[in-house]
């Protein structure tokens, strides 16, 4: 089992212990922008108290909410319910965030995100998520949020994933691996199969970061393999 997901199975079974994660910052010092405006204006966290209230709740679990559109307009999936509620706690804001969360799994053709979602969304926010998933499997993922987005020119994906440096041939089954990391031309070939089996076509942009901040413990993580933060946005043409 890779150690990413034996971390996942150990936090997820409650054998949570943040000091064995490499990505754990004990001595949290500040808390780096965006977040710190976001925790101060919307969840209304008294300034100089952001960092207090996050070590309050990080040990338990990791959240993002996404801001800037009525929050009534928002729909949030993932397999666990307790994800969503932590993110409550993490942003104070259970009495009037009215984001929708439907627990499906994004590969079950009869879930409620594709009863309630097809063809309903304008913009996905995909983050941390393809890279889960080995090629094929983010080709199924790929035609879900398709199938979820609005049938028209516009339709908009972004997102942000771990990256790899020249990463090896999808072809090559065994070298490509359960975890498919992109760089910017596999992302955009990836993109040219989805167009071609959905009869669909998308403009695809991306963006390389460095790890930096907080982050730079995703390189350690990452055993010295030469990753960075691919960001992207994915618009229907
Ligand atoms: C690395 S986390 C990313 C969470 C969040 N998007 C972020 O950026 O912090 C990946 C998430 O995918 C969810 N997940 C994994 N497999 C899934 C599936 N088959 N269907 C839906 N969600 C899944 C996990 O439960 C987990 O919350």
């Amino acid at each position: 089992m890779a150690k990413a997901e034996s971390d996942l199975r150990s936090i997820l079974d409650g054998g949570f212990d943040p000091q064995k994660f490499p990505w754990y910052e004990p001595e949290l010092i500040e808390v780096p922008e965006p977040a710190k405006s976001l925790l101060e204006k919307y969840s209304k966290i008294p300034p100089g108290q952001e960092v207090e209230h996050v070590k309050k709740v990080r040990d338990r679990a990791f959240a993002v909410v996404f801001d800037g559109v009525p929050s009534e307009n928002l729909y949030a999936s993932d397999l666990r319910q307790d994800f969503y509620d932590i993110g409550y706690d993490l942003f104070n804001d259970h009495d009037h965030l009215k984001a929708q969360f439907i627990v499906a799994d994004i590969f079950d053709d009869n879930s409620d995100i594709v009863k309630k979602l097809t063809n309903k969304i304008d913009i996905v926010n995909a983050a941390s998520f393809f890279h889960l998933f080995n090629w094929d499997q983010q080709l199924l993922v790929a035609k879900r949020l398709v199938g979820l987005l609005q049938d028209k020119p516009g339709s908009l994906l972004i997102g942000r994933q771990i990256g790899l440096v020249n990463p090896p041939p999808p072809e090559d089954k065994e070298a490509a691996g359960k975890h498919y990391r992109h760089d910017p031309a596999t992302w955009k070939k990836f993109w040219d199969q989805v167009g071609a089996e959905t009869g669909t076509k998308w403009e695809v942009e991306t963006r390389m970061e460095k790890w930096a901040g907080a982050d730079k413990m995703m390189k350690d993580y990452h055993e010295g393999m030469d990753t960075f933060k691919l960001r992207f946005s994915v618009r229907r043409l």
